[in-house]
């Protein structure tokens, strides 16, 4: 049964207070709460007090310390039901809990023998009975007693306030967290782990400790998390004037995880692969993705925590305005180019395809059946892109004062997306009644742009059209406004021209704003013809069409003044020629190189530039998965195909240009995961990339000397995956073999070791999925062992995922089947690529939809069921 945003009403009574005991045993954990509660203002009297409750026993009840006889309650599979309460009142409950019994990782679970919880959404009601719902904030106090040599760590949220020694070996520490939460951020932590510690002096002269807990073997992989915890934290003083508001902020590091972290108050819980980093075991992509992960989570201590969501319907409100302060953050401490390319590149593959299939929604939907299948990329990351047309819309300083008054007004409250562009709107002025139709309407506008330039009047028309496709349960939809930032290139010149719109001069990168379904906006006093450079930064998540010619692109890739627009004609160019490549394919007729790319690509080379990361993305060909998303129907033997032979022909006729690159940019100079060195690698990374293409002597001597090496984990992995990808076993498996011997204690790289083999495009890839699935560093129950080897085989070994006798399809149907029972959350993420079968050829889509079909018969958790009945709609 869904729940409905429209149904929303607040709770009949509220928990100003929440004490809680935990007496941890693996089997038998027992929780007791006391909760102050009173009736909501807002509702009436008499109401019976319904308390959200899953898998737990109640072991006692009492109210004001009368225990309730049996007929004053009801228990129900989902919760409590207690017929008659006081206007206020205290509730205690005693409930029995198995920890260790817990494989779909939420509430309270063990990890390598270590207690955590993980709460959002909807975790703390399998920990004790409790208004779970975000907008229910009380004070917490909390203790945890603990076997005092299997778990000398008990932590929680706040300040430690009271511990001390118990009998039989017992202890407990008492945690006290002044700010009112939501229970979705409550946190426990009990085990034997070590920390390492540093402070914060924030901008008001408080001293705020900063510990991160991890097993004995990782306390030489924090140093990366630390550093960048401190960098996030006067970042978000200084971009948002937002201080930290505890004495203490600690991460903690946990095996087991269903995703990357958690923002619980004081106490964030990660993924360990989201927060341990070593330069021998971690690659510079690693490096930055802790960075980001750990300041998002840093950041939404006030974009979440002070400031939280009213109901789950406005998951983005906190999500997507976090991921837009995490990007600008890592754009402001990195390459800012190169981290708009690849979060565009990412947004472009995945989140379109997303918008594109039967699982689209809104940014806010308006049902859903199992809200953790609503932690997507459209609610972050779109949502994310929302924000950022936001802050271009009104600009940066009225962005600043809208977000203060947000903040200072809603300090402590659960609020709504309204009040969030609400407050943009008080502190700019402007109307955003339009813009918010980006909330509610799914899908991906797709504007068609027409140019035309009328020499004689020297006026350039740009005519442009916007259609957004319809999505499930949305047939119809109204034009949304859409900020367009845009320059006219003249061919002459080869620079940007002076912009007048209705005689009024705009400078000559401008914002123009289409709000209809159609406009037309004529340009005057345009000097020469121009190539028009449209949706500069991706200044709106919307799919762009406009019939450049190759000459056209080519041009822009060399002459845009803006430099994510010099890489989209690139890829616009590749795209081209990949389409002409892949019907060549299709019609079994010979393929032939554009010499035009060659061209462009020897230019770039030529040209080199001062920024290597850009370079590097340049020289980067589109992802089979972003050219399978541009096709009417995916072939994927086709994309393959077309993007080898393009891979294969710049290499043969720029050999020496790129074995020049690779030599030019090697180095012995100590690791440092700092943006000019993490620039100069990739690119000599690429380099060595386009040769391996052609298993070139040269450089398959240099990829197995840097694999040999062993400077740090980006080459060694780089030089591995060129290794175990190309046709040569002779090169594959001895290299493979040292690999996994030498880390075979580690299992984050042996993660990385499984997702080299499983990528590889020879057709053994899903016979050695199957094989590694019985390897003993695998296992079912760990989230992160089952995306590196299931996960990553599903979505990026695209041809063998994809074979045609159907064995990729069954095979990640068995693995869903399976995690139906231990993880509901991380099987309904896994079915994600059988649920794009519209997209495939007519044998496939039986093949897939047989698939799901298979799964449906099962008897499927809610999270599982949700998808597959959407997938088969
Ligand atoms: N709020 C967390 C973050 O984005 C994610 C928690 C997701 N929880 C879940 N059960 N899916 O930082
Ligand atoms: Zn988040």
């Amino acid at each position: 049964k869904p729940t409905y945003l429209s149904d929303y009403r607040p709770p009949a009574y509220r928990a100003t207070h929440t004490e809680l005991t935990f007496d941890l045993k693996p089997d038998a954990t027992r929780v007791k709460a006391r909760l102050h509660l009173e009736r909501h203002p807002e509702r009436e009297a008499g109401a019976a007090l319904e308390l959200d409750g899953e898998q737990l026993v109640l072991k006692s009840i009492a109210i004001d310390g009368q225990p309730l006889e049996q007929d004053e309650y009801a228990l129900t599979a989902t919760g409590l039901i207690v017929h008659r309460v006081p206007e206020r009142f205290l509730l205690d409950t005693e409930v029995e809990i198995a920890p260790q019994e817990n494989t779909a990782l939420e509430g309270l679970y063990l990890s390598n023998g270590m207690y955590c919880t993980q709460c959002e959404a909807e975790g703390f009601r399998r920990i004790t009975y409790y208004l779970d719902r975000p907008d229910v904030m009380a004070t917490f106090s909390t203790t945890v007693i603990g076997d005092a040599t299997r778990e000398p760590v008990l932590l929680s949220n706040g300040n430690p306030v009271e511990r001390g020694e118990l009998p039989s070996g017992r202890h407990f520490v008492t945690w006290e967290d002044p700010h009112p939460k939501p229970c979705y951020l409550f946190a426990l932590v009990a085990g034997d782990l070590q920390k390492v510690e540093d402070s914060f002096t924030t901008m008001s002269g408080r001293e705020v400790a900063l510990q991160i807990w991890v097993e004995e073997e990782n306390l030489d992989k924090t140093d990366h998390a630390m550093a960048s915890l401190k960098r996030a934290m006067t970042w978000d003083e200084e971009t948002y004037g937002r201080e930290y508001d505890l004495d203490l902020f600690m991460i903690v590091a946990v095996n087991d995880f269903n995703m990357g972290a958690m923002e619980n108050k004081g106490l964030n819980i990660f993924n360990s692969a989201a927060v341990l980093t070593h330069p021998h075991t971690a690659t510079d992509a690693a490096f930055q993705r802790v960075e980001g992960i750990v300041a998002h989570e840093y950041f939404h201590n006030w974009s979440g925590n002070r400031v939280t969501c009213r109901d789950w319907f406005q998951l983005s409100l906190k999500e997507g305005f976090t991921v837009f302060r995490d990007q600008c953050f890592s754009a402001d401490v990195n390459s800012a180019p190169v981290k708009r390319i690849e979060d565009v590149s990412f947004f472009r593959t995945a989140q379109f395809a997303e918008d594109a299939g039967p699982t689209a929604h809104p940014i806010r939907p308006d049902h859903y059946i199992e809200i953790t299948n609503f932690y997507t990329l459209t609610i972050y990351e779109k949502g994310a892109e929302v924000v950022r047309m936001l802050r271009n819309l009104v600009g940066w300083e009225a962005f600043r004062r809208g977000s203060d008054l947000y903040f200072g007004r809603f300090d402590g409250q659960a609020v709504t997306i309204e009040d969030f562009v609400g407050c943009m709107a008080e502190a700019s002025g402007l109307d955003l009644s339009q813009f918010m139709r980006w909330y509610s309407q799914a899908g991906t506008p797709e504007i068609d742009a027409h140019g035309e330039y009328d020499y004689a009047n020297a006026e350039y028309h740009l005519t442009l059209r916007q259609r957004t496709p319809a999505t499930p349960g949305q047939p119809e939809k109204k034009p949304l406004h859409i900020p367009l930032r845009m320059g006219l290139v003249g061919t002459k010149s080869g620079r940007d021209l002076p912009l007048t719109l209705n005689g009024d001069s705009l400078g000559s990168d401008a914002v123009i704003h289409l709000c209809e379904d159609e406009q037309t906006f004529i340009f005057t006093d345009v000097s020469e013809a121009p190539v028009p450079s449209l949706l500069r930064g991706f200044s709106a998540p919307v799919q762009l069409r406009f019939h450049y010619s190759r000459e056209d692109l080519a041009f822009l890739m060399a002459s845009d003044s803006d430099g994510f627009n010099r890489w989209d004609a690139g890829q616009r160019l590749a795209m081209l020629a990949l389409d002409d490549l892949i019907a060549a394919h299709r019609n079994g007729v010979e393929k032939v190189m554009d010499p035009r790319v060659v061209e462009a690509f020897r230019a770039l080379l030529e040209r080199g530039g001062d920024d290597k990361a850009v370079l590097a993305e340049m020289l980067t060909l589109p992802s089979e998965a972003y050219i399978a998303e541009q096709q009417p129907l995916v072939d994927v033997d086709a994309i393959h195909a077309a993007r080898t032979f393009v891979k294969q022909s710049l290499a043969v006729t720029l050999r020496d240009e790129f074995m020049a690159l690779f030599e030019a940019n090697r180095s012995d100079a100590p690791y440092a995961p700092e943006p000019e060195q993490i620039g100069q690698r990739s690119l000599k990374n690429v380099a060595l990339n386009y040769l391996m293409a052609i298993e070139d002597e040269q450089g398959i001597e240099s990829a197995q000397a840097q694999f040999r090496a062993d400077h740090n984990m980006t080459d060694v992995r780089h030089a591995l995956t060129l290794l175990t990808h190309s046709s040569r076993t002779d090169l594959a498996d001895p290299a493979l073999r040292a690999f996994g011997e030498k880390w075979a204690h580690d299992p984050l790289v042996m993660d990385q070791w499984f997702s080299i083999q499983v990528t590889r495009p020879q057709s053994d890839a899903l016979d050695r999925v199957r094989y590694l699935m019985d390897h003993p560093a695998f296992s079912l129950k760990n989230p992160n062992r089952v995306r590196a080897l299931v996960g990553t085989f599903a979505n990026q070994n695209r041809v063998n995922f994809h074979r045609i006798d159907g064995e990729g399809y069954r095979l990640l149907a068995d693995v869903v089947i399976e995690l139906n029972r231990l993880n509901p959350e991380i099987a309904a993420r896994l079915i994600t690529p059988l649920t794009r079968w519209q997209r495939f050829d007519e044998t496939r889509q039986d093949l897939m939809k047989g698939e799901l079909e298979r799964i449906r018969a099962e008897e499927l958790s809610p999270n599982v069921y949700e998808v597959v009945e959407k997938a088969l709609a």
